[in-house]
């Protein structure tokens, strides 16, 4: 086993798109988390980030009991749930821009 390092990772975002398939239950894939996920990721590769903002798309995160979809990032431990399309521009401003900024306290 080798560790790996991650210290030039500023975020790295989880977005469920879990699909859930026979039940009554909600999932993320039933609102708009592929959208949010390529939104997201798009956004980050516009600015040539994706080596530096990691995004991944996951299953259930475990907040999926509202309408909407969960996004997680990491090491911030920020946590969006019951998101949809219209809220990726607030999450960017707030959440993934400041990285972009060297004197941006989120940044490590
Ligand atoms: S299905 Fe997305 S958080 Fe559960």
């Amino acid at each position: 086993m080798k560790p790996v390092d991650t210290s030039f990772c500023l975020a790295h975002l989880l977005v469920c798109v879990n699909q859930r398939h026979n039940s009554s239950l909600p999932c993320c894939a039933s609102g708009d988390a592929e959208a949010i996920y390529q939104k997201l990721r798009g956004w980050i590769e516009a600015h040539n980030m994706l080596s530096r903002i990691w995004i991944t798309r996951t299953e259930c995160l475990g907040w999926c009991h509202v309408q909407g979809s969960t996004v997680a990032i990491y090491p911030q431990n920020i946590w969006v749930r019951a998101m949809t399309l219209e809220d990726c521009d607030a999450l960017i401003e707030e959440h993934l821009r400041p990285l972009l900024n060297p004197a941006s306290p989120t940044r490590r």
